[in-house]
């Protein structure tokens, strides 16, 4: 009896703790790598001595300390093979040796980084640099990873398609190849980087740390802009130590022989995006050489700490206004108090957004931590919404903390497809934009195959019960779907129709016991075809 009180005062007294008993903590393997690679700086002018250099660099000036640890080489190491098809490197560039440079590299306490493609030729050889040509893995997969790893002891390697595509490869089937070389080599914990420019599938999490989503960035704000378009919708894929990679830092670097570079503000608008999104870090500047200004959204402690927190989550969209968007992700506990937030404005006019508490995920009054200046702003607490202004290409980035409110709506947006890819002419689902959805975008192109559903994985019920929920959809004619809730399936829909498959949104309604904690929602047709779905929304039932 007396623990029992003592439970009830501890509770009143540390409410937001006692919440806390809700919320559920993992950690991941890996969290997303943090390092620098030669490529965007330098391109294929690379020789040991540089990469020494950097390398030292990286662990004088402060970058190290802070969690920038792997050091990358990328094209422009290799020589043709040998007659026996032995892997070989410019022992001009590199007179010492691969090993000797990653000898040296783990010698400063960091970790070395290496890079070939998944075909026959590398992508900078596909340009002008024909020492490349042929070095790629087909049909060295194993000879090549033992020495990669096993002799020379890399601990990192990013592995390009450009001789992927040229000899006419199967993605999913030439990097799992890899993967099986990868994990039979005598050193272990391997930290594996696709680099297939698109979304490769959902297969790529099963295989490697990090996969490369888009095309290559470039220090000019368009191209940083079509890499968060493109990451908007992949945030469910992002997850338990396997993560999207938005490409290479362009902070404090200029474009090769150019001087264009991004501004301040989106320096750290890049900064804040990548590090919600849980995504690589991954310098790509001449480490001598950055400005102040640049080294100090690098080196950002509440950034990097927002990027490696050990639950590895996206940051889906939670509030949008057009091209300004707030997304937002759980910190340290899934469901606990805290939450990382980033406002970022798009687009190239002053804009002001009234930021939501309910949207952040909240019921009640919130404090914000501001992550630019590393201050607490009483300023903005409040428990409806607060305003913030951004200039063109802008951000605000925060630590959100406060009692949760259960999640009601889920974006079609941020669930998860299992066929789901970018890759052009693969046949997938797709995530598509329209105003009549909700938030302003939908899934389409799912069913007629039993792998082609869709899934929320993070539908949280604090005590468990029993829900009423609601599946927003349009179909042109005579579409369904089965419903699956931890991999039950409670009910199923037949011969809906609206008329057309990208608007005239209707719903379907049906009841729903989650279990306390986290549950799964699974929409299915393996049959037919699947009506576009724009969201799913749930709410205790008798409320
Ligand atoms: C591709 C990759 C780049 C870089 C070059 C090297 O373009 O996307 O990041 O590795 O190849 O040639």
């Amino acid at each position: 009896m007396k623990r029992f009180l003592t439970t009830i005062a501890l509770c009143g007294m540390l409410f937001a703790a006692c919440e806390r008993d809700y919320s559920i903590s993992y950690e991941v393997d890996h969290t997303p790598t943090m390092g620098m690679s030669f490529w965007n700086a330098f391109q294929l002018n690379i020789n040991e001595d540089l990469v020494k250099d950097q390398a030292l660099a990286v662990k004088e000036l402060g970058y190290a300390d802070a969690g920038y640890k792997f050091i990358n080489i990328d094209d422009g190491f290799q020589r043709p093979r040998d007659a026996e098809g032995n892997f070989m490197y410019d022992d001009k560039l590199f007179p010492n040796g691969m090993r000797a440079v990653a000898d040296y590299i783990h010698s400063l306490g960091l970790k070395a980084g290496i890079y070939t493609d998944a075909g026959d030729n590398t992508c900078g050889s596909e340009n002008v640099y024909a020492y490349g040509l042929g070095t790629g893995l087909v049909g060295h997969e194993a000879a090549d990873c033992k020495l990669f790893f096993d002799e020379w002891d890399y601990d990192f390697i990013k592995i390009d398609f450009c001789g992927g595509q040229h000899a006419g490869l199967n993605e999913r089937e030439q990097y799992t190849k890899i993967a099986e070389a990868i994990r039979a080599c005598n050193k272990k914990d391997i930290i594996f980087n696709i680099c297939r420019w698109r979304f490769p599938g959902t297969w790529a999490a099963d295989l490697a740390t990090s996969w490369r989503t888009t095309y290559d960035i470039r220090p000019w704000f368009s191209r940083m802009k079509y890499i968060i378009d493109e990451n908007l919708w992949l945030q469910a894929y992002t997850r338990g130590g396997h993560y999207n990679d938005c490409d290479m830092l362009e902070i404090g670097s200029k474009w090769p022989g150019s001087d264009a570079h991004l501004s301040h503000d989106e320096e750290l608008t890049h900064m804040a995006y990548w590090c919600i999104t849980s995504s690589p870090l991954i310098m790509g500047c001449d480490m001598r050489k950055v400005p102040e200004t640049s080294r100090e959204v690098m080196l950002n402690k509440d950034l990097i700490a927002m990027n490696q927190d050990r639950l590895g989550l996206g940051a889906p969209v939670v509030q949008r206004e057009g091209e300004v968007y707030v997304v937002a992700k759980d910190m340290e506990r899934i469901f606990g108090p805290k939450r990382a937030v980033v406002v970022m404005n798009l687009t190239d006019e002053e804009k002001t957004i009234d930021v939501s508490v309910e949207a952040l995920g909240f019921k009640g009054k919130i404090a914000l931590y501001d992550c630019f200046t590393h201050q607490d702003r009483p300023d903005l607490a409040c428990e409806t919404s607060f305003p913030l202004t951004l200039a063109p290409h802008a951000s605000a980035a925060f630590f959100a903390t406060g009692k949760r409110a259960e999640k009601t709506v889920y974006q079609a947006e941020e669930s998860y497809m299992k066929q789901f890819s970018t890759i052009e002419g693969v046949q997938s689902p797709a995530y598509l934009q329209s105003e009549s959805a909700s938030m302003g975008a939908y899934a389409a192109g799912l069913g007629s195959d039993s792998d082609n559903w869709l899934q929320w994985d993070n539908v949280f019920s604090r005590k468990g019960g029993e829900y009423v929920a609601t599946i927003r959809f349009a179909c042109a004619q005579r579409c369904g779907f089965t419903v699956s809730v931890n991999g039950e399936e409670i009910t199923w829909f037949e011969n809906l129709s609206t008329g057309d498959d990208a608007s005239g949104w209707d719903s379907v309604n049906f009841k729903v016991n989650l279990k306390k904690g986290l549950n799964n929602i699974r929409l299915l047709n393996a049959t037919g075809a699947m009506p576009s779905i724009d969201c799913l929304t749930i709410r205790p039932a008798g409320k």
